[in-house]
């Protein structure tokens, strides 16, 4: 798409600009959501505008436009772009002030963004599995906030990637928690396991939607606490997120886990196909 959405105006993407000045860039002083649109449509609409409600009133940015209006530059985002299987990605930082300060001025306007990327959805079979890399977790303490700082979750990642991995599973008193951009679930037994709401991690929405789905089609999906000695026991484990839907996970460290994932019984690739069907679903 060759147009983005910033502050009020829609404009080529090659010259769409934002001041120097903005808190977003010096303070990465910004909140921010990320939505699939399938055939059209956005998957699960309110629950993102609801979580974007919910970062904005966590940090105190103010809300560029009521819910009703954002929901509109969405579907016209959509529109303009003509295509129907994409990322959307919006940001809306708290906006410009000059001098820099950490204290905020008052009445300054929020900076919002939105951009589309077009990102076809791939059946099961096409698919790359994952190996992962456990990392202590040295993030701050509110990952349930979505903010656009995520300088830590990308020293992590690439770290991992440094090492020859995918990705890193974050690790916090023993305890898992998510990777540096999904949440994380594992299987052992038939049943499937992912780690309660905290603070520490952010309440992803295909999680939520993974465990509608689970209840759905009658399988036994628990949260709790999970252990970093439960990852190496685990029959599966795989990876959610809106950009990359169920990542099923092949090794972590130097344990394998197997391409047990790929059996047609298999739970990731029930809940897989669930989550395909459940994106065509009419509104
Ligand atoms: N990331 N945990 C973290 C730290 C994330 O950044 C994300 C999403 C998730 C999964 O959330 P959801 O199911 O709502 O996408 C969990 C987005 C996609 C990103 O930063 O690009």
């Amino acid at each position: 798409m060759d147009i983005v959405f910033l502050n009020g105006k829609w404009q080529d993407k090659n010259s769409a600009v934002v001041s120097v000045f903005d808190r977003g860039f010096m303070f990465g002083d910004s909140v921010y959501e990320v939505m699939a649109v399938h055939k059209g449509r956005i998957h699960e609409k309110q629950a993102h505008l609801s979580r974007l409600q919910r970062s904005l009133s966590s940090t105190k940015i103010k809300s560029p436009y009521s819910r009703k209006k954002l929901s509109l530059l969405l579907e016209q985002t959509i529109e303009k772009s003509g295509i129907s299987n994409s990322i959307i990605y919006l940001q809306v930082s708290r906006g410009v002030q000059f001098p820099r300060d950490h204290k905020i001025e008052l009445g300054i306007e929020p900076t919002i963004l939105i951009t589309l990327t077009e990102k076809k959805f791939l059946d099961w079979s096409q698919i790359e599995p994952l190996s992962l890399i456990t990392q202590a977790d040295f993030r701050w303490a509110r990952g349930d906030i979505k903010v656009s700082s995520l300088i830590a979750n990308v020293m992590l990642r690439n770290e991992a990637v440094r090492k020859g991995y995918d990705d890193s599973i974050l690790i916090r008193n023993e305890r898992v928690i998510e990777a540096t951009s999904a949440n994380i679930f594992l299987a052992k037994g038939g049943t499937i396991y992912t780690p309660k709401k905290s603070r520490f991690f952010l309440h992803g929405i295909t999680r939520q939607t993974v465990l509608r789905l689970c209840e759905e089609i009658d399988l036994q999906a628990v949260e709790r606490d999970v252990f970093k000695d439960e990852i190496f026991e685990a029959d599966e484990i795989w990876l959610s997120s809106t950009g990359n839907i169920l990542r099923p996970v092949r090794k972590v460290n130097d344990h394998s886990i197997g391409d047990k994932y790929l059996l047609k019984n298999s739970l990731w690739r029930k809940l897989y196909q669930q989550y395909h069907q459940d994106l065509c679903k009419a509104v």
